[in-house]
């Protein structure tokens, strides 16, 4: 025996959270294994946390598998993939890494919201691929600043996102679970009607079955021809065969997705429209922000085996 509090680590995080992990813990680094769930039988029942991360999860059935359980650390600010209630039925309690990542979220939402309006990408390669010379002036875009910004999902890097807009002159509304009385903006009641009203609508809310599929046909032709859809969330969220045959027919104008329904995706019409720009699921992913995140795994972990608190437990 090392002496050391024995934890399960479910994948591999950046190399100084791998580091300090396996340092300070006895780690039992379940990726490595070739049957991992038949390894958590034999070797978890002693596990008193879990770290895992948003795309590994953590359902119920490997919590059953760990019976002395008691928290669970996760890396991301989603925690879809959590069975929180098959985690609090047991009292085991789960921390998860907010806050750190709002800024570059929010960031990128504004830079692929640019990108769509501007097609700043299928500009790059105008100039690149001499067309500015062989063809002559690139096509007119749509204007940004002054336009209407719609948030579904006003939470912290909804919020973040908004704060940015004030830049650009924007005009606000949101739709939310539950209306922010506190906040200076007006919340819609439904988000077709949101969708009607706004130039832009960014997607900022959690994913999971609460929110599935929640941009639905209606309210893709609520927004229209003329307006763009922003997704730094989940592509669980929109209603992905809806949208492509949306900008297929001109019905919606453009896209900027940061997050599809299946990551990575297979290609398929949605890589060929001009009108939508696509990052691979980046919102968080700065070295800065990275570096944080992991950090802020480790804080967890530490709180945990120090005084049984979680620095940033998932809400109630
Ligand atoms: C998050 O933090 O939930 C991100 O989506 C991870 O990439």
């Amino acid at each position: 025996m090392s002496g050391k509090e024995f934890i399960v680590q479910f994948g591999p995080l950046d190399d100084f959270v791998n580091d300090y992990l396996a340092q300070h813990y006895e780690v039992l680094e379940l990726w490595r294994e070739p049957d991992p769930l038949a390894c958590l039988e034999r070797r978890g029942a002693a596990a008193k946390v879990a770290v895992t991360t948003v795309r590994r999860g953590c359902d119920a059935d490997v919590i059953r598998r760990m019976p002395a359980l008691q928290a669970i650390c996760s890396w991301g600010v989603g925690y879809e993939t959590i069975d929180v209630a098959a985690a609090s039925a047991r009292g085991v309690r789960v921390s998860y890494t907010p806050d750190v990542l709002t800024d570059c979220v929010a960031d990128l939402a504004w830079g692929l919201l640019i990108a769509a309006a501007r097609r700043t990408s299928i500009a790059d390669r105008y100039v690149k691929a001499g067309e500015w010379r062989s063809v002559g002036a690139f096509p007119l875009t749509t204007r940004v600043s002054g336009k209407r910004l719609g948030i579904l999902g006003l939470g912290r890097i909804g919020e973040a996102i908004v704060r940015r807009g004030q830049g650009f002159d924007m005009q606000v509304r949101y739709h939310d679970l539950r209306a922010r009385p506190e906040s200076p903006y007006a919340h819609e009641p439904t988000l077709v009607e949101l969708a009607r009203w706004a130039d832009f609508l960014v997607v900022a809310c959690q994913g999971g079955a609460a929110t599935h599929h929640l941009v639905s046909r209606e309210v893709i032709d609520a927004l229209g021809p003329e307006g763009i859809l922003i997704n730094i969330a989940r592509g669980t969220v929109i209603d992905q065969a809806a949208m492509i045959a949306a900008l297929a027919e001109g019905r919606l104008g453009g896209a900027g997705l940061d997050v599809l329904e299946k990551e990575p995706p297979e290609l398929s019409q949605l890589m060929s429209f001009d009108q939508v720009t696509l990052t691979p699921h980046v919102g968080s992913a700065t070295r800065e922000t990275r570096r944080a995140m992991g950090q802020l795994v480790l804080d967890n972990v530490d709180a945990f085996f120090r005084d049984g608190s979680l620095l940033t437990p998932i809400p109630a």
